[in-house]
């Protein structure tokens, strides 16, 4: 995949953000990344987005319950087993750096934990939603968020984790990707539209706010 020309230009997250705050998002995404880590360092930020991934394959799991749709399912379900392979890649990559034994003292398993960190808490009642066009706003904003976060990420990493970076990255695009389809396909209502345009925002402009004090809490 061609990392090079901007990726998600034109996606629901950047218009919902709108380009000032979508530049400054790029831009202190840029200046967090390019900082020197060391291995303690790297592997604790890879245990932050371990955390994001499993919080993803947890609230996709919820849905899945109560969805009868086999189109929507068959999504849920196909996403949910690449955000798990995404979480086991981090953990690889965790191990690679400090070891097995300081990964599993350090950093708990966060499969399963029922709420992983105040951040997630703030987008919540959008995950625990139940309405398909909520539920698909989320999914598509969520993943174009992280995703810029891994492509910016890209310039600054070491060639091992640029291999799973590439990996995980070439996912979420089709994640942005296969979220943005639906919407197109399975939300013709009028109402509906401008019901998820109003949670679009709102997502957006709580991952912008949740990501200047990520990038501010020296992760
Ligand atoms: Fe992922
Ligand atoms: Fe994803």
């Amino acid at each position: 995949m061609d990392f090079e020309t901007p990726l998600f230009e034109g996606s629901r997250f950047l218009r919902a953000l709108g380009p000032d705050r979508a530049g400054q998002l790029i831009d202190r995404c840029d200046i967090f990344f390019s900082e020197h880590r060391d291995h303690d360092d790297l592997a604790r930020l890879f245990a932050a987005f371990r955390a994001s991934e499993h919080h993803t394959v947890a609230t996709l799991r919820e849905w899945m319950r109560d969805t009868t749709e086999p189109e929507v399912l068959s999504a849920y379900c196909d996403v949910a087993a690449e955000e798990s392979r995404h979480a086991v890649l981090w953990t690889d990559r965790m191990r690679a750096l400090v070891g097995d034994s300081e990964v599993a003292r350090r950093y708990a398993d966060p499969c399963g934990m029922p709420a992983l960190s105040e951040h997630f808490r703030l987008w919540d009642s959008y995950a625990t939603s139940c309405s398909l066009p909520t539920r698909l706003a989320y999914l598509s904003i969520v993943d174009a968020w992280s995703g810029i976060a891994y492509n910016s990420y890209l310039l600054w990493a070491d060639s091992s984790t640029r291999e799973t970076l590439e990996e995980i990255l070439a996912d979420e695009v089709a994640h942005v990707g296969l979220a943005e389809s639906m919407i197109d396909r399975l939300v013709p209502d009028d109402d509906d539209r401008e019901t998820m345009a109003i949670d679009e925002a709102c997502i957006a402009g709580l991952l912008y706010e949740v990501t200047n004090g990520f990038l501010s809490s020296g992760i």
